[in-house]
């Protein structure tokens, strides 16, 4: 039964001093025995406070690894080790040094949806809901943006006093929401606000009446007068929001919307990892972690 798993989780984190982190992507039945859940951001944030000596990271590779660079001295797993995030794998740190030496005069700027080892070359990293606010602080003027040309694309619209250059990557799941998805779903829901993700494309985040992160996109909801909205990010999203305010109604934006390396974990695996039968613990380099560090400290600082 789900409440069992769930009761001896709970009882395993107190036993193993863990700390459950736990992306919004993830299933309702995670988030309900997570210590935090959220978005890239606030999990960093929370990875950094965290006083237990164990973490079980529920979401994707990048962000376990960036719990382990921020507390090195901490064990920290990943339920799943195949959950790895596609878009954080486009680059590799061959073809960066090349568009360094393309670029030399522009700091580079790394979603945080990258590999450590990438970060190694970054100035800077940012996350979804952190990107405009920490780009505008920084002093140079002249920013190479890795690897999401989308999210890259909405930085730069609100930016336009800098010289932001982009790179072909993106999220695959976001990509897959076309902006006929969102002819179709205001025809059918014409009241509902529309509330998108900056991974989708800009001819999608166009027609949005709010554009932030998973966390923005739930607080925007949970605040907002309006009664209805369409949800252009992953399916879990429409999900917990349901669940959060019955009295409001959440459509999906399109149904393809799913992260199957999200949906790598289920809550049996994390009982298993808990259990210490299973799961992967996150081992980095010194030197990876040393210079990948510098740069999401640089990016908790300026957020
Ligand atoms: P945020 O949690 O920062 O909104 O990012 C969404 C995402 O795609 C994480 O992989
Ligand atoms: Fe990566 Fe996109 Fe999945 Fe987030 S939603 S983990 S960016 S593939």
């Amino acid at each position: 039964m789900l409440k069992d798993i769930q009761e001896k989780i709970m009882q395993l984190k107190k036993e193993k001093d863990i700390c459950i982190l736990a992306h919004c992507y993830q299933s309702h039945d995670i988030l309900e025995i997570a210590d935090y859940t959220g978005d890239s951001f606030g999990l960093a944030q929370k990875a950094a406070q965290s006083e237990n000596k164990n973490v079980i990271m529920c979401g994707v590779r990048f962000m376990a690894e960036t719990v382990k660079i921020l507390s090195p001295e901490k064990r920290v797993w990943l339920p799943r080790p195949e959950a790895g995030c596609p878009m954080a794998e486009q680059l590799d740190t061959d073809i960066l040094s090349q568009l360094k030496q393309m670029y030399p005069d522009y700091a580079v700027v790394a979603y945080i949806n990258t590999t450590s080892e990438l970060k190694t070359l970054c100035d800077v990293c940012v996350t979804s809901s952190s990107a405009v606010k920490i780009i505008k602080k920084m002093d140079a003027d002249k920013i190479l943006f890795i690897p999401d040309c989308n999210l890259g694309d909405y930085v730069k619209k609100q930016i336009p006093e800098k010289e932001i250059r982009l790179v072909n990557g993106g999220c695959p799941t976001h990509a897959r929401i076309s902006e006929k998805d969102v002819v179709k779903a205001k025809a059918l829901h014409p009241d509902a606000l529309l509330l998108v993700h900056p991974e989708c494309k800009p001819e999608v985040t166009a027609h949005a009446d709010y554009v932030g992160s998973t966390t923005g996109i739930m607080d925007f909801a949970a605040k907002s007068s309006a009664d209805s909205f369409i949800i252009g990010t992953e399916m879990s999203i429409v999900q917990h929001l349901g669940i959060d305010h019955p009295e409001k109604k959440f459509y999906a934006l399109s149904k393809d919307c799913v992260c199957h390396n999200m949906k790598a974990t289920n809550i049996a695996d994390v009982l298993h990892c808990a259990e210490g039968s299973d799961g992967e613990e996150i081992v980095l380099s010194q030197e990876v972690m040393t210079k990948a560090r510098a740069c999401i400290d640089e990016m908790l600082r300026l957020g």
